[in-house]
């Protein structure tokens, strides 16, 4: 090539969750092995069976020519006014406001690439990796964060948001993940208001990734963006990869508070229309689908009997973990994964299914691997069990996270006890 082709900040990028499943990929063909993979939250490929009634809508819905058209570019007008009866606020949002994407995953990277160069949106420290790359490559430099607490059921730390806003005036908006990936704690109205008054305070925008607004265990409540922002400008994300669930749709959309409160806030969202328009329209038939499968008879007993589901394998985990005393689990009060941190992790190596294995990942622990990853290679080697390591969301807590999703009773228990020997055999 004439020229170079990498950008300068080429090593930003990064998606761990599907980055570990190369590796994995590469382990089960080197050790003859089958991987139980406990990494990616995709309901659909960890084996829950898509219900006939969600085909048989589908069917119907791909039978009409106009699902084979393009749609509005905010989005498909039946979808919008859908959700913005049941899961937004007519008091602060309008049918306009109400954008889809092809995925969450466009959305986020749309916000953020849309924003000035030069300001940040503050994240959480454990965070969804999209988020935290997509802020990276728009400042290029690393993101910026505010931890959430493990020792406070992984609450956000109200004190360093502040100080990060009030000492940082290039940091325009607040991001909170509620319910939350990875950490699976659903957040108090409290902690979410003070969030706000902060915002308010500093004159910045809310973004909150509600996508698993519907995923919250027995009795847990969930507080809703819109029910508490109030008149300050924000962002509320949802989609339906996770609670129909159907990731492989790629549909996910926007709802926009209060666009007109500010004129600033209102002409960057602007540009987020104006950048979907140069696409023409996200696919068309998810968003036709979509209000049908939400409004079905079947939907709300289907979803409660999932939820029901993980909250039992949390509780599982949970009593698994709490026997290891070099762990720490905080259980999930919602969402489909949870995260054991691994307290003063040590450097060791477990005994591999052969030497290829055993070859491979000397090679990959040379470089510059942090300890958790070390960890999670190791345990994916020995035990055949795949997570993301914790470091990988952004955190500098070593630990990991896995997901609630797997069908079987007795695999999960067997996972659980897999991770447990890796741990007590590394310590
Ligand atoms: C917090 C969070 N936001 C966004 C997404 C992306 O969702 P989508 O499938 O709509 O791109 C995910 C997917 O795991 C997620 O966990």
């Amino acid at each position: 090539m004439r020229k170079n082709l990498l950008r300068a900040d080429s090593a930003l990028l990064s998606y761990p969750i599907r980055e570990v499943v190369l590796i994995g990929k590469q382990l089960e063909q080197l050790g003859n092995f089958s991987m139980i993979w406990e990494n990616i939250g995709d309901p659909v490929s960890a084996g829950e069976a898509v219900p006939d009634w969600m085909k048989a809508i589908t069917q119907e819905k791909i039978s009409d020519d106009k699902s084979f058209a393009y749609t509005d570019s905010r989005g498909f007008i039946e979808a919008r006014e859908f959700v913005l009866q049941h899961f937004s606020s007519e008091k602060i949002c309008t049918i306009d406001d109400i954008l889809f994407f092809n995925g969450l995953g466009e959305a986020i990277n749309k916000i953020l690439n849309n924003l000035p160069r030069e300001v940040r949106v503050l994240m959480p420290s454990p965070t969804y990796p999209s988020h935290a790359t997509a802020e990276a490559m728009h400042a290029g430099c690393d993101f910026i964060s505010y931890a959430l607490d493990p020792e406070n059921n992984w609450e956000p730390d109200l004190e360093e948001i502040e100080n990060k806003v009030k000492y940082n005036d290039s940091v325009v908006a607040i991001l909170v993940i509620n319910p939350n990936n990875p950490t699976g704690s659903v957040y108090r109205r409290e902690t979410l208001e003070k969030i706000i008054d902060i915002a308010k305070q500093y004159n910045c925008f809310l973004i909150f990734d509600e996508i698993y607004h519907h995923m919250t265990f027995d009795g847990v409540e969930m507080t809703y963006l819109h029910e508490i922002i109030g008149d300050m400008p924000g962002l509320s994300l949802k989609g339906i990869s996770k609670d129909i669930p159907w990731p492989g749709s790629r549909c996910g959309w926007v709802e926009i508070y209060n666009a007109e409160k500010d004129e600033n806030f209102r002409d960057y969202v602007k540009m987020i229309l104006l950048a979907k328009m140069l696409e023409v329209c996200s696919t068309t038939l998810p968003q036709v689908i979509l209000p049908h499968l939400y409004s079905h008879p079947e939907y709300k007993s289907y979803l409660a009997s999932r939820i029901r589901k993980y909250e039992r394998r949390a509780d599982e985990a949970m009593a698994f973990f709490a026997k290891i005393p070099q762990v720490r689990m905080n259980k999930p009060k919602g969402v489909f994964y949870c995260v054991v941190e691994l307290l003063d992790l040590p450097r060791a190596k477990l005994d591999a299914k052969n030497k290829a294995v055993r070859l491979f990942l000397d090679k990959l622990e040379a470089g510059s691997v942090s300890d958790d990853f070390q960890f999670v290679y190791e345990l994916m080697g020995s035990k055949g069990v795949c997570v993301v390591p914790l470091t990988g969301f952004g955190s500098h807590i070593n630990g990991f996270r896995m997901t609630l999703l797997q069908q079987d009773d007795a695999i999960f228990t067997e996972t659980l006890e897999k991770i447990g020997e890796a741990i007590v055999e590394c310590y």
